[in-house]
């Protein structure tokens, strides 16, 4: 094998091995046991002795110079490597950094804070009470006893034992709440209720209401009506109107529905009133003998209003939404309007 080539030879491949992985593969081929190098070497006894001194030089030279060839190559890979590295790694502490997106509170719990402020301010107190409860609050305290067909006004979501339930509404807790503390009081009570019943644009399977309770000495429908007048006066902001009609309720005696005067179209009639120029918003009335007796409280000493707001109605009209199920999709394009 001419020396001189395999130099030649040697050097180009080391001049294109791009990776340390190909400059091992070059020395094994070269400078390995098994290598050209070793060949050359073994070869020698074949050549006279004046030879073999001349051969064995001259290998000798270029075996070290392919060896150098090789270190040098592979120290400018490693730098290569380190450098690529660091520049991967490299943070610009310049570049302005990711912004922590701040959430912020949802519409019904907008709503449901601004309408307790307003009650609070009028004497209530804010109170909670469980989201699944038991037939007796729920129902049988409240003046609607088993097979009673007023029980299916409220579709209900039983829960397996066939004795608790999803609230169907918070008028439960003015037991509760009846039961530890004593008249005068005046309270509301926000929550979410559910009824097991098909959704539709002011439907849905869960919404939020709150429960008015006020009770004291000589109350009556009078006062019930100026509570609900001041409260929707405050919380529309404007002069508004309504009108109480009989409706019914077990808990309640007389039982109202209370309509407001269209917001929208002040009483032409629109879409939202679907033209009758009122809107119906919170129902109510004085509260039965019999939730006071099953409460432990003497009907004949006491008497008190009871309503139920929506808070989604309160909120759609506020905001003009015309889909209650909005409120519950978790579409983010909904929610960050407000
Ligand atoms: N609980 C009733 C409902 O959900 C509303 C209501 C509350 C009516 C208090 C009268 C008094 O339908």
């Amino acid at each position: 094998m001419d020396l001189e080539k395999l130099k030649n030879e040697a050097e180009k491949e080391v001049k294109k091995a791009k990776n340390l992985k190909k400059l091992d593969e070059i020395f094994k081929k070269y400078l390995g046991k098994k290598g050209e190098i070793a060949r050359v070497f073994t070869s020698l006894k074949k050549l006279s002795k004046k030879e073999r001194k001349e051969v064995g030089r001259e290998a000798n030279l270029v075996k070290i110079g392919i060896e150098r060839l090789i270190k040098e190559k592979s120290k400018k890979l490693k730098e290569e490597t380190r450098k690529l590295k660091l520049r991967k790694e490299r943070i610009d502490v310049t570049r302005p950094g990711k912004k922590i997106e701040a959430g912020h509170l949802h519409p019904l719990t907008l709503v449901q804070r601004e309408v307790e402020e307003i009650f609070e301010s009028m004497g209530f107190s804010v109170i909670q009470g469980p989201e699944v409860e038991t037939e007796w609050y729920n129902f049988d305290a409240l003046n609607i006893p088993k097979d009673h067909p007023a029980r299916d006004i409220w579709d209900t979501f039983w829960l397996k034992n066939q004795k608790l339930l999803l609230r169907t509404h918070t008028s439960p807790v003015q037991i509760r709440y009846l039961e530890k503390n004593h008249p005068p009081l005046r309270i509301v009570v926000p929550g979410r209720c559910f009824r097991h019943e098909a959704t539709d644009t002011s439907h849905d399977v869960q919404f939020y209401q709150l429960e008015g309770l006020m009770m004291d000495k000589n109350i009556s429908v009078a006062n019930f009506k100026a509570v609900i007048e001041e409260f929707l006066k405050r919380f529309f902001k404007t002069n508004i109107k309504i009108r109480l009609r009989p409706g019914f309720f077990p808990f309640t005696e007389p039982s109202f529905e209370t309509d407001l005067q269209c917001t929208i179209c002040k009483g032409k009639g629109c879409s939202v009133c679907k033209n009758t120029g009122w809107l119906e918003i919170i129902p109510g009335g004085m509260v039965h003998p019999n939730v006071l007796k099953a409460a432990g409280i003497n009907p004949k000493n006491w008497q008190g209003f009871a309503f139920g707001a929506g808070i989604d109605r309160l909120a759609m009209l506020r905001y003009k939404i015309e889909d209650i199920r909005l409120f519950y999709s978790g579409d983010l394009r909904f929610l960050k309007q407000f």
